[in-house]
């Protein structure tokens, strides 16, 4: 079996020797951003497609940015360091790249600035990028049961809800593990102000009247990629226009199909909200139409999209 490669300190490595300290600023206090980017092996092809690797990198800047955290690399490069993981991994099956921006000093102190009488100056940050092969994070083969989480979404002005900070995904991770420890699959977020905001790790999609509804940038969702890629799928391909608002609760539980979708999660369908059948408990036909779009895109065998679709093994030295 190849051997396993990080990219970590500024070059690749042996996995076994990416490792930071135990006073690392960054493990002690959540001070991170990341991102997750799959990749598809499509064996027709003989090529593994990273599915629009340029945006979740241009989203990790300003994660860092809003985080005062500074990333010294261009988004043409990390794509690039991206793909020449995957390659020196020799993955040929579907894969998950995960990139870190991080507060890499080693001090006890929440401050990410050290102050003296003249000058302030930021902590260090590093950067690491590993990945993983990887299977389906929620079903997509059959719709998945959703509990609304009694852990509301962290708000903007808590921790920046656009960003991917890592600190943050301990919300994520109690209203996940909650879900699962009462039999559901996924929990579905509220914001504090009580509206629907997102799944523990995927944004939400209702139909309802025969458009797409989607909870509003301003309602403490991460700006998903696969959100953004769900709208525009809809509109040009399916004719179906998407309506950004506010989202009761009591919505989803009157909706004609409900899905959840992330990078993570792909295209979910959700059959049951807090033991309710969403519609009649089936895939609905939008869902399945997009789930069947979404699908073909990622994996590189839709042509109008295939500049989403970087090729990793073909696409070497270019
Ligand atoms: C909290 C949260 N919301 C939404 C998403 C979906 O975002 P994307 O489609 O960019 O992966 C993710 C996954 O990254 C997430 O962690």
């Amino acid at each position: 079996m190849a051997e396993e490669w990080a990219f970590f300190e500024g070059k690749f490595v042996p996995i076994d020797e990416a490792r930071v300290s135990v006073k690392t600023h960054a493990l002690n206090y959540g001070t991170g951003c990341f991102e997750g980017i799959r990749g598809y092996w499509n064996s027709e092809h003989s090529e593994m497609y990273m599915f629009r690797a340029p945006e979740h990198f241009e989203r990790l800047h300003r994660s860092a940015s809003m985080l005062r955290m500074s990333l010294r690399y261009t988004v043409d490069e990390l794509t690039e360091f991206a793909a020449e993981l995957i390659r020196l991994n020799e993955y040929r099956t579907d894969t998950y790249v995960r990139p870190v921006v991080y507060k890499s000093g080693a001090i006890v102190g929440l401050s990410m600035v050290r102050r003296t009488d003249s000058t302030i100056e930021f902590l260090p940050d590093d950067f690491f990028l590993f990945a993983v092969p990887f299977g389906d994070y929620l079903d997509v083969n059959k719709p998945i049961r959703c509990c609304i989480s009694s852990w509301n979404r962290i708000d903007d002005n808590m921790i920046p809800a656009r960003s991917k900070a890592t600190g943050l995904y301990l919300n994520s991770a109690l209203a996940k593990t909650e879900a699962e420890e009462l039999g559901y699959d996924e929990g579905i977020m509220l914001t504090t102000d009580g509206h629907v905001s997102e799944g523990s790790g995927e944004n939400l999609f209702i139909v309802r009247d025969g458009h797409l509804v989607t909870p509003a940038r301003s309602e403490n969702i991460l700006e998903g990629i696969t959100r953004a890629t769900v709208i525009e799928l809809a509109k040009t391909e399916l004719g179906i226009d998407t309506i950004e608002r506010r989202v009761d609760r009591t919505e989803l539980y009157v909706s004609d199909e409900l899905f959840l979708c992330g990078t993570g999660a792909q295209i979910s369908a959700v059959s049951e909200v807090d033991n309710r059948k969403v519609g009649n408990g089936e895939v609905g036909s939008v869902t399945s139409s997009l789930q069947k779009l979404y699908f073909d895109v990622v994996k590189g065998n839709h042509q109008s999209y295939a500049h989403w679709c970087k090729p990793v093994y073909a696409g070497a030295g270019q």
